[in-house]
């Protein structure tokens, strides 16, 4: 924030004073309550740093995060400072607080701070994005037949509105026989030379099949290496379900935009969401709803145009938020970052692996996830023969075991092992699947 700006309305009435004494206090107040600083013993320690019910069995965590330990005392620090002094504490936090929520998504990312916009949610992040993209008439953008309600319904919207045109491919025609192969295939045939944007969710939630992005982008920079800058394919991931899950740097993925929740596998407050975008391919993408940035808004008091600030500055929506979620979200990529990417990584494609190969050995399921990890990441849809997926995830929550129903057209019973769980829970959860039969 300039001195010509808010701030210096701030000081000149005499508040900013008042708000960094109050400030202090609160820091200080808070600072023995704070956790020591974020680090991983092991798997049993993690898991205490949720209050998750100890009677269950939580195979649907990534439905929405459990706040841990650093996340949970950071919203109570914040949620403190902005009920007694609201302006005061907003004032003394509010800069220095999203940019370091930025730098912390940025290293977990391996990203730069101002190519991020925050957002409240996935939704959030795809309703902005593919709602103000920059086209021209005639080009087109191109989805798939898998992708969530969020991406479908933000580009159905999109269409109405506007007249751009949607068209829809599948990527691959079983589960039984799909292979990366085949996925990139089918999008380099799906493109033609209307098509200016390319929208997939890179782990589908409705059968829990991971797409190859880093091979699609491959495709797609092939593809736009007779193109100009104008016209090529922009490449937008849907990655709620692998930020948090897969080991990947953003630098080396290849896609334009990725967009994601970060209160699921990150486990970070409930309420916020993110969007990154590459340099190049942040011009594309027109703002809907004014931010607050702090430039912006000064910029606009002083009269003065913020058409010069970097296009994702634009795209973290304004108004004002439940500050106390968002402030805290750098902790939650402090908590995956303790523990490492990789071993995240390793962790939950271990237990997935294994709860996978036991359900493919049982005669009356049918696994629709593929078990490769090539192929699948967090998430494990499969059918009962002879009982409804309902019935199954409800079955199952009778027995102390929490699942979920693919919300799409298909529904599958879902389970996700995720850092939240043991081996042992998943071997509990077999049992109790192979003795379920249709009465
Ligand atoms: C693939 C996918 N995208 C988007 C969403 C919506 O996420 P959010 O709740 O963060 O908006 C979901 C749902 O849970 C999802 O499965």
């Amino acid at each position: 924030m300039n001195d010509i700006g808010r701030r210096g309305f701030l000081a000149r009435t005499g508040l900013a004073l008042s708000a960094a004494v109050l400030a202090g206090a609160y820091d200080r107040a808070f600072a023995d309550q704070q956790s020591p600083k974020n680090t991983f013993r092991n798997w049993d320690d993690l898991r205490a740093q949720f209050p998750l019910s100890r009677q269950l069995i939580h195979l649907a965590a990534f439905f929405l995060a459990s706040h841990p330990t650093p996340v949970r005392e950071a919203i109570e620090r914040h949620r403190a400072g902005l009920d007694a002094d609201p302006i005061g504490y907003w004032h003394e936090h509010e800069e220095k607080q999203e940019a370091k929520v930025l730098q912390a998504a940025a290293d977990y990312l391996c990203a730069d701070p101002t190519d991020i916009a925050l957002t409240d949610s996935t939704t959030m992040g795809l309703g902005l994005l593919y709602g103000g993209l920059a086209l021209r008439p005639g080009q087109e953008i191109l989805t798939t037949t898998h992708d969530h309600y969020s991406t479908e319904t933000s580009l159905r919207l999109r269409a109405e509105r506007t007249g751009a045109t949607v068209r829809q491919i599948t990527l691959y025609r079983s589960l039984k026989t799909v292979s990366r192969d085949e996925i990139v295939d089918s999008l380099r045939k799906g493109v033609t030379p209307a098509t200016r944007i390319v929208a997939v969710t890179w782990v589908h939630s409705s059968t829990g099949l991971k797409l190859p992005i880093r091979e699609m982008a491959l495709a797609i920079q092939s593809i736009n290496r007779s193109r100009s800058e104008q016209d090529r394919v922009i490449f937008c991931v849907d990655g709620v379900h692998a930020l948090g899950v897969e080991d990947f740097c953003l630098r080396d993925l290849g896609c334009d935009f990725l967009i994601a929740g970060t209160h699921k596998w990150m486990f970070g407050p409930r309420g916020t969401g993110l969007v990154w975008g590459h340099p190049k391919a942040w011009p594309i993408a027109q703002a809907i709803i004014p931010t607050f940035n702090t430039q912006a808004y000064d910029l606009w008091m002083e009269n003065r145009s913020a058409s010069d600030l970097p296009p994702s500055i634009h795209m973290t929506p304004g108004g004002f938020h439940s500050f106390e979620h968002r402030w805290a979200l750098d902790e939650a990529f402090g908590f995956h970052q303790a523990i490492g990417k990789s071993k995240v990584t390793q962790r939950i494609y271990e237990l997935n692996q294994h709860l996978k190969q036991g359900l493919a050995a049982m005669s009356h399921v049918t696994l629709h996830t593929p078990v490769s990890q090539d192929l699948s990441a967090g998430i494990v849809c499969f059918e009962v023969a002879g009982m409804e997926p309902r019935t199954v995830v409800d079955t199952l929550r009778q027995r102390k075991i929490v699942g979920s129903v693919t919300p799409y057209a298909t529904q599958y019973a879902r389970l996700a092992p995720s850092l939240l769980n043991s081996r042992q829970e998943i071997d509990t959860t077999l049992g109790v699947i192979r003795n379920l039969r249709s009465s």
